[in-house]
């Protein structure tokens, strides 16, 4: 891939920090009276992680993985591992997996399928962002921050190349 021209703000800071707030909202009433586990999913969901997690009205306990695609920097090729596990035991137990972007839907689907080994309660999912564009196998997005149908997206913890983690908003790589 070719390295980024210019960026174009997608969603401002004020934009995200609202929606976080309602998806936080919509989780701490349907886990009202449960216990839930978020499982983030690094590097990407650690800006929305604690954003989500801090306007959660119910008790949560969090967990972290971190996964590996073999290929570029850009798109995931179908081959995943896992470089870091769960740490807490998930056995029975709620879990809500809190990643940034669903593109091709890979490592979500190889990320459900190592949690349910575990013989959780129930596992859901809650994205940042949806891309639909590109997927290739059927995830369903439980909670959904942002849909688009394509583009590549930085800021908010999400990078390219390790860049951009750090920006406050979303903004939209031209390339
Ligand atoms: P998937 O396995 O194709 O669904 O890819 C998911 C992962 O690819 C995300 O967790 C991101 O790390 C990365 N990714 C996909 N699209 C973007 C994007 O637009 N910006 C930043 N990272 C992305
Ligand atoms: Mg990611």
């Amino acid at each position: 891939m070719p390295f980024p021209v210019k960026k174009e703000r997608l969603y401002s800071q004020r934009e995200i920090q609202k929606r976080v707030k309602e998806l936080a909202l919509s989780i701490s009433k349907d886990y009202k009276k449960e216990e839930l586990i978020l499982i983030g999913v690094l590097k990407g969901a650690f800006v929305f992680m604690s954003d989500l997690a801090r306007n959660l009205s119910i008790p949560v306990k969090l967990d972290f993985v971190r996964l590996a695609s073999y290929g570029s920097q850009s798109q995931s090729q179908g081959k995943i591992r896992l470089t870091k596990s769960i740490e807490l035991p998930i056995r029975d137990k709620h879990i809500l997996v809190v990643e940034d972007i669903v593109d091709s839907g890979l490592t979500l689907k190889f990320l459900q399928e190592f949690l349910m080994k575990e013989n959780p309660r129930s596992v859901r999912i809650c994205a940042l962002i949806d891309k639909s564009e590109r997927r290739e196998v059927p995830i369903t997005v439980d909670y959904c921050g942002f849909s688009i149908s394509k583009g590549f997206i930085v800021g908010y913890g999400l990078d390219f190349d390790e860049q951009y983690r750090h920006l406050p908003g979303l903004y939209h790589l031209q390339f």
